[in-house]
């Protein structure tokens, strides 16, 4: 794994989109796994700078994003496919039928979870894939467990995730409890996989998922049977290792 170190969040953002950015020139059709969440947001914010100067084409590019809320409408300002559309798709050239996430609104589970895995394949898989770094260690919204899931699955979310959303919801209540996510196997098939994190509060669980055992309980430790992760942290969140 290559860890690449940022002084702080601004850093990091910039030098994550500029990967991004590589990708993008280097293969302007390929297929960007993506993430949503806090840390991605200057990534994003980046990326759609690099846009308006001209510097990125979007046309050609096609993203898979890792996550939905089951149950949450891509009106709500909750759901996944509306941070997507805020923070990026709506801002850039992207071909909206090439962005993907898995029907939140699609009350069959089965059926959600197997109709994003026929789109995953039709786009012929993944050749960079942006990952947030939950504290619990998920990634996507495989959470810890006794299994690597291999596929798109419906989770139940764990307390710890339920409680860090709540931040976006008016109340308890109305965060969602269950979520469509990309599997492991998925996730591990990415060409090149790309995870961001940033802030002390997540400096432990990047020393025991990157240099710790390789477990289950800590999904994102499997990372580290990738051969092409690159890490890119600010100090803080790498101030464990
Ligand atoms: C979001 C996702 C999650 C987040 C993780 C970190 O699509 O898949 O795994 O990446 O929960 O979230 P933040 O960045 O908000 O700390």
């Amino acid at each position: 794994m290559k860890i690449i170190r940022a002084k702080d969040y601004n850093d990091m953002s910039r030098k994550a989109a500029n990967i991004i950015s590589a990708q993008i020139i280097m293969k302007p059709h390929c297929v960007l796994g993506l993430a949503t969440g806090s840390t991605p947001i200057g990534i994003y914010e980046q990326l759609v700078e690099w846009y308006k100067k001209g510097d990125l084409d979007f046309s050609e590019v096609t993203t898979l994003n890792l996550d939905e809320y089951k149950g949450i409408a891509r009106e709500n300002e909750q759901s996944y496919y509306f941070f997507m559309n805020e923070k990026l798709f709506s801002k850039v050239n992207i071909n909206p039928k090439r962005t993907f996430l898995p029907d939140g609104m699609e009350p069959d589970s089965g059926k959600a979870c197997a109709d994003y895995n026929r789109i995953i394949e039709a786009a012929g898989g993944v050749d960079l894939q942006l990952l947030g770094l939950g504290h619990n260690g998920h990634i996507g919204f495989n959470e810890p467990g006794m299994a690597f899931e291999a596929q798109t699955h419906c989770v139940n979310l764990t307390e710890s995730t339920m409680k860090a959303n709540q931040r976006f919801f008016a109340s308890a209540d109305e965060v969602p409890k269950q979520a469509y996510t990309m599997g492991i196997k998925t996730i591990m098939q990415a060409k090149k996989i790309l995870v961001v994190v940033s802030g002390e509060d997540k400096a432990a669980i990047v020393k025991e998922a990157f240099l710790g055992t390789i477990t289950p309980k800590i999904q994102a430790s499997v990372l580290q049977l990738h051969n092409d992760v690159t890490l890119v942290a600010d100090e803080a969140a790498l101030s464990l290792i």
